[in-house]
């Protein structure tokens, strides 16, 4: 392929696409870059906290189109993104259509591009939890199916391409464009303290360290017989450690639907609004502890280095496991219980950064997708 200016359709849909997305774009209209990129947001998060924050911190131009899909089931919202895409689609004309992650935008967009003969390149390609019961992993799978570049975070990611029929050729090693997003922006963290302070928590907390709790997936709070016990186990922990918990709107509305504010109220966790980025990375640089279920949050402490506890019987990102600070516990309370013990007596897991987590990831996207359509002058560079 040899074109005078590839024309990339970029697609974002929810908050960690946002993070993804922003080092990429910078890549792809760095002047000379043989790329026109257009910014497409599906509207899937669209809550000022959800989104604002993260444009404005993270540089990210506004979007060209707004499809203002919003939420609905996975059917509705991943339909209303498919009709509404297919007309931007047709609009913009791209060469290739760039999405990232595993939410419902992502498979939603690369479908429509897909059957109108349009290259799909993924990011965040190849990961894969095992488990079908997750919409991200059938997310995931499809994705890649149907993807011409598909770009990997760490070498499992490979081996799970392959095993379904992925050519190699087609499968790019290239790093992690979420610890890009991290290491461009962790300089201006917003100190922990700060963060605090504006949330009345500071004479407490300062003194004693404090943990940071996030929680959003479906199979741990959209069922009542699983959230109540983890909370009810988180609540008993924070009596040891203070925890920070910004919560995720589904969470909110599962609490509040289910009456647990009043189990929330008996513990030391101080239940925020969700944060910004710098604000986030601010509390996680300086917690003493990570407590998730989030796929983000598993890779951003491996390469802070601060021990993460992940709330999950499962990951896609193995290597925050094998290298990294992150620790597999479950919703066993026992589990939880037993590795809290543990991070506050030894200070928790020490890891190293994860192959190419080097900040340089988009660089090579960047140059693979030259490579790709033949434009800028690092079609001709080395990878
Ligand atoms: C989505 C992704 C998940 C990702 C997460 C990050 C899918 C299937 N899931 O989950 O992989 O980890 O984003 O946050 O794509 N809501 C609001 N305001 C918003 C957005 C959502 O109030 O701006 C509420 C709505 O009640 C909505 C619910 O949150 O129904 C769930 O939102 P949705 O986008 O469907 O999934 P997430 O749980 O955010």
């Amino acid at each position: 392929m040899a074109l005078e200016a590839c024309k990339v359709l970029c697609v974002v849909g929810a908050r960690p696409n946002f993070i993804k997305i922003a080092p990429i774009i910078r890549v792809l209209r760095a002047p000379g870059s043989g790329f026109r990129a257009t910014l497409l947001h599906t509207g899937q998060h669209y809550d000022a906290a959800m989104k604002a924050p993260f444009f404005e911190q993270l540089d990210i131009p506004e979007p060209d189109k707004d499809l203002e899909v919003g939420s609905g089931s996975h059917a509705v919202q991943t339909a209303q993104v498919m009709m509404r895409f297919e007309q931007a689609l047709d609009e913009v004309g791209p060469d290739l259509v760039l999405v990232v992650g595993d939410v419902n935008s992502t498979i939603a967009c690369a479908l429509v591009a897909i059957k109108k003969g349009v290259p799909v390149a993924h990011v965040e390609a190849g990961l894969r939890s095992f488990d079908r019961a997750m919409p991200e992993e059938i997310n995931r799978v499809l994705t890649d199916q149907i993807s011409e570049l598909l770009f990997t975070t760490e070498r499992a990611a490979e081996v799970n391409l392959r095993r379904e029929g992925i050519a190699p050729e087609r499968i790019h090693f290239v790093g992690n464009v979420m610890i890009d997003t991290l290491m461009h922006n962790v300089g201006r963290a917003v100190p922990a303290l700060q963060v605090l302070e504006a949330q009345s928590l500071v004479p407490d907390l300062a003194n004693t360290g404090y943990g940071v709790l996030t929680l959003h997936r479906p199979s741990n709070v959209d069922d009542q017989a699983v959230l109540r016990p983890l909370l009810a186990t988180l609540v008993e922990l924070s009596r040891q450690l203070p925890v920070l918990f910004p919560v995720h709107p589904r969470t909110r509305q599962k609490i509040r639907d289910t009456g647990l504010d009043l189990l929330l109220a008996d513990g030391r966790i101080s239940v925020l609004p969700p944060l910004g980025y710098l604000e986030l990375l601010g509390l996680m640089r300086e917690a003493r502890l990570v407590l998730t279920d989030s796929g983000g949050l598993q890779e951003e402490t491996t390469a802070l280095g601060v021990p993460c506890m992940t709330l999950r019987e499962n990951t896609e990102r193995p290597v925050t496991i094998e290298e990294g600070t992150n620790l597999l516990v479950g919703t066993n309370p026992e589990k939880i219980r037993s590795a809290f013990a543990d991070v506050l007596a030894t200070g928790g897991k020490v890891g190293r950064v994860p192959e190419l987590w080097d900040g340089r990831a988009a660089e090579r996207i960047g140059r693979a997708l030259a490579r790709w359509a033949g434009v800028g002058s690092a079609s001709q560079g080395v990878s």
